[in-house]
């Protein structure tokens, strides 16, 4: 059983970006985490970050994992395309992010992924990822 997990853009500088909204830990860091819950679950886990749109959709398109956490980032906001690859792949996928999107600014209350989503985990920090990846092996395992 293999959980794909997606960074959308500027993910990588994580523990050096606006660290009072999305904290100290690096992405290496949570990968790390993400490795441990991972092998705790007994599942395979496989992380990706990229800045590109392109590059998030070719990877979900490509994947032979049965379900995917994605923190697209901005894209959140915006990206139609990545909505449609997440649909077009038909796998369980869990939205997450970092902060709190409703109790930020007006434009990022709005995700267009998350309909797509089974759910959406949001304000819990690094933390957020490891519920993710908790909430899509319950949904495989189910
Ligand atoms: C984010 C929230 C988005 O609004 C923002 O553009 C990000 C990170 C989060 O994890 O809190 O890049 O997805």
């Amino acid at each position: 059983m293999k959980v794909l997990v997606l960074h959308g853009p500027n993910l990588n500088l994580l523990g050096k970006r606006e660290p009072d909204v999305y904290g100290a830990v690096t992405l290496e860091e949570i990968n790390a985490r993400l490795g441990s819950l991972a092998a705790e679950l007994g599942v395979e886990v496989e992380c990706f970050q990229s800045n590109h749109e392109g590059e998030l959709i070719d990877k979900l398109h490509a994947t032979d994992a049965q379900a995917v956490v994605i923190n697209p980032g901005a894209f959140t906001h915006y990206s139609i395309a990545l909505r449609d690859a997440v649909l077009a792949i038909g796998l369980p996928t869990v939205e997450v992010h970092l902060s709190n999107i409703d109790s930020r600014e007006e434009f990022r209350h709005r995700s267009v992924i998350a309909a797509v989503a089974v759910g959406q985990i949001s304000g819990f920090g690094a933390e957020s990822y490891l519920l993710g990846l908790r909430a899509a092996v319950g949904l495989l395992r189910k």
